[in-house]
């Protein structure tokens, strides 16, 4: 059950806000500089896979979402949560479901 409580906790902040227009602005640039530099740009892959659309469609919010904010133990992926909000991980993780 517990993945069930943080599913709702999740979906619960995920509707709750978004981020405001500049830390919009601010999360684009992260992704282009920061991810970008492992992922690619766009992000087709790199020394991490891709995060396009077509590859993320298989995988969950809340297991993309914990890896961005965890990282990945024992590969190069770090983790974000000292930057990220669990908010503005689900915001990037939706942009990069929608990005052409
Ligand atoms: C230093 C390099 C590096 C940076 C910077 C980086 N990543 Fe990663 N990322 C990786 C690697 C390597 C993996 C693959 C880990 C593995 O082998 O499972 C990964 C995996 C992932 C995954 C899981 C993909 C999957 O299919 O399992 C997501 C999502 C992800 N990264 C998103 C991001 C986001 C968003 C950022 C920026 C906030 C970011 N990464 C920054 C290297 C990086």
């Amino acid at each position: 059950m517990r993945n069930f409580w943080l599913l709702s906790l999740l979906s619960a902040s995920v509707f709750a806000d978004e981020p405001s227009p500049q830390r919009q602005q601010e999360l684009i640039n992260l992704l282009k500089h920061d991810c970008g530099s492992c992922h690619g740009l766009p992000p087709k892959g790199g020394l991490g896979p891709s995060l396009m659309p077509d590859a993320l469609a298989p995988k969950t919010d809340a297991m993309l979402i914990e890896v961005i904010q965890k990282g990945r133990a024992g590969t190069a992926m770090p983790p974000w949560q000292d930057f990220l909000s669990i908010t503005e991980t689900a915001w990037l993780v939706e942009k990069l479901r929608q990005a052409e």
